[in-house]
């Protein structure tokens, strides 16, 4: 199934398949923050946000009706997608104050947003993802206005169905960041949707359950995203 690795990031490996339309994704047990500065390997990271990832991939698409580049779950590690051109575009929402907007602002993480804010990035770990209104990806061709459009529309619905997903296990949706891909003139939601790339608090305690215990030297990440799966998927 899995060809030529094309592409090695800090988290997924990309390979080709025998359909130049496929991808094989492959979820390490790496972790890295602050840009691949810090760094550590954690037994069971992949197969957990591998994990997550497809059941969640699924329920979007499911309770949004948002198209994503997953076609099936191969194994532990591994999803078969659809291969896509990656937006250099990274789409955040959030729903609370936290992270990089909390010292943006100088403000103190915590306080709910009256409503879900979106925000977009320049892709690009060379200038460490900066921040871009919404003319910059265009004026720079790195984005088309109706794909800004869609990415926005596409992310509201994302952040709906997973604050509710979370909600029921008593977990707050913070933020999260999400990626999108062209594939034959449409986008799909592509990437991942794991705790790497989302803020997640318990609601009773306030309790990290995402990679900031990682970032910040909070917990043990391992047991973290043990924890987290036997909560939102009972076991992995
Ligand atoms: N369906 C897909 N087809 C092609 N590339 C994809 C697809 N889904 C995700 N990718 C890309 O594959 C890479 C996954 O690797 P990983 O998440 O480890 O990268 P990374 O180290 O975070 O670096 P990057 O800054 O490029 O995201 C990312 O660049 C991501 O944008
Ligand atoms: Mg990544």
């Amino acid at each position: 199934m899995s060809g030529e690795l094309l592409y090695e990031g800090k988290a997924k490996q990309v390979y080709a398949t025998d359909d130049p339309g496929r991808v094989v994704i492959r979820f390490k047990d790496d972790a890295t923050a602050f840009n691949g500065v810090k760094r550590a390997t954690v037994g069971g990271k992949g197969r957990i946000n591998c994990a997550i990832t497809a059941y969640l991939f699924d329920l979007v698409a499911r309770e949004a009706g948002v198209a994503h580049h997953m076609v099936q779950k191969l194994d532990d590690e591994r999803l078969l997608c659809e291969r896509v051109e990656i937006v250099p575009v990274e789409v955040v929402v959030r729903n609370r104050v936290a992270g990089s907007f909390a010292r943006r602002y100088g403000i103190h993480e915590g306080a709910a947003l009256p409503q879900p804010l979106v925000e977009f990035f320049y892709k690009s770990d060379a200038l460490d993802d900066p921040l871009m209104g919404e003319d910059v990806p265009v004026l720079l061709g790195w984005a088309k206005r109706w794909e800004l459009q869609f990415m926005r529309e596409a992310t509201l619905a994302v952040n709906d169905v997973l604050l509710r997903f979370y909600g029921e296990h008593g977990i707050d949706l913070v933020d999260m960041k999400l990626e999108f891909g062209r594939q034959d003139g449409r986008l799909l939601l592509a990437d991942e949707l794991t705790p790497d790339g989302s803020r997640l608090w318990e609601r009773s305690t306030g309790r990290k359950l995402d990679k900031d215990v990682f970032r910040r030297d909070l917990a043990d990440l391992g047991e973290t995203y043990r924890e987290l799966a036997r909560r939102v998927l009972g076991a992995v």
